[in-house]
């Protein structure tokens, strides 16, 4: 069984009289430890997409099942348990607190979940792996972009539970070459820890170091080619 199963999988949204058929009868499978890119124009549905995966909406039509699991039928409880079980995401704009240290913020996921013991130890376990370690008592601000991004996946991956990342975007705001510093460590995440890793991403090069590349346009998966994937690793 895949990690990943959508089955015709539709998102409407809804406002007054306005329909906007974000996703249209998307088929999907993702296999664990897979690293896969979501390309495509502006507005054709990527971020939606991200949002159902990641268990923040439901599908209005189509069947979604994570690890077997129907997420369609999931209460909003179990869709809560979902995120902050297996999943992690990064996000464009970081998502940092600015008053907050590296290791703080790294560390907000487990206060939530209000496992607060041994957290500090985990969140520069977490610094760690991504190369961040002797930062973990700067803020934010005085931190490049490249790093605060890296912040943001360390706060992904500090549950020991998450084994899906999803970033959207993850290079968005970053010059060429903090960009393949990020790729990197999502490519360290996915080769050494098997965590199944989804990008979406406007650039090609970003795309190229993953393992294969998905196309939408217009709410329909129009593309799914394997990539002969760089590798950031030295
Ligand atoms: N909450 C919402 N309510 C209504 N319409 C929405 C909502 N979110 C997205 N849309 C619409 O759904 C379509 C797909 O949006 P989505 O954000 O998934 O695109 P995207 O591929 O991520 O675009 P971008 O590359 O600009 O981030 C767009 O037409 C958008 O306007
Ligand atoms: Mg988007």
């Amino acid at each position: 069984m895949a990690l990943i199963e959508l089955r015709g999988v539709s998102k409407t949204y809804r406002l007054g009289p306005i329909r906007v058929d974000a996703l249209r009868g998307v088929d999907l499978s993702i296999e664990r430890g897979e690293m896969a890119a979501i390309m495509g124009p502006s507005g054709s549905g990527k971020s939606t997409l991200m949002n159902l995966l990641g268990c923040l909406d439901a599908p209005t039509e189509g069947d979604y099942r994570l690890d077997g699991e129907d997420v369609g039928a999931a209460s909003d409880d179990r869709l809560a348990e979902l995120r902050n079980g297996a999943i992690g995401f990064v996000f464009q704009s970081y998502n940092l607190l600015p008053r907050l240290t590296a290791a703080a913020n790294v560390a907000l996921p487990l206060l939530y979940g209000g496992g607060g013991r041994g957290a500090k130890e985990r969140a520069l376990a977490a610094l760690d792996a991504v190369g961040l370690r002797e930062r973990a008592n700067h803020h934010p601000p005085e931190l490049s972009g490249g790093e605060q991004q890296r912040v943001g996946i360390a706060r992904a991956l500090v549950k020991q539970s998450t084994t899906l990342l999803l970033a959207d975007e993850p290079t968005g705001n970053l010059d060429s070459r903090s960009s393949v510093e990020i790729i990197a460590a999502l490519q360290r995440l996915n080769v050494e820890r098997g965590m199944t890793v989804i990008i979406v991403t406007h650039e090609p090069d970003v795309a190229a170091f993953t393992k294969r590349a998905l196309t939408i346009r217009d709410g329909q998966l129009v593309g799914d080619e394997p990539v002969a994937q760089r590798t950031a690793l030295s």
